[in-house]
């Protein structure tokens, strides 16, 4: 599948479009917290403390939950 570009606090990234956007982050170094994701498990969503800002979401999303876009504007400090 093809790269797409996000901008992450500004840092344009070039990522791939399947990938789960807490991976993206924590493979380039963006802290955010996290406890009930793990990559052997998957996805879980129950925690909630994986949130990030998504440009045009009215609420926060949960990063373990959300696959980029292409031109995705996430904000992972407030
Ligand atoms: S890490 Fe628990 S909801 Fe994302």
């Amino acid at each position: 599948m093809s790269d797409i570009t996000i901008t992450v606090d500004g840092k344009e990234l070039t990522v791939p479009r399947d990938e789960l956007l807490i991976k993206i982050l924590n493979k380039n170094n963006f802290a955010i917290p996290q406890f009930c994701y793990h990559d052997a498990l998957g996805m879980d969503g129950n925690c909630r403390m994986c949130m990030v800002e998504i440009e045009g979401q009215k609420r926060p999303q949960i990063a373990c939950n959300t696959f980029p876009k292409e031109g995705m504007e996430v904000r992972t400090r407030g």
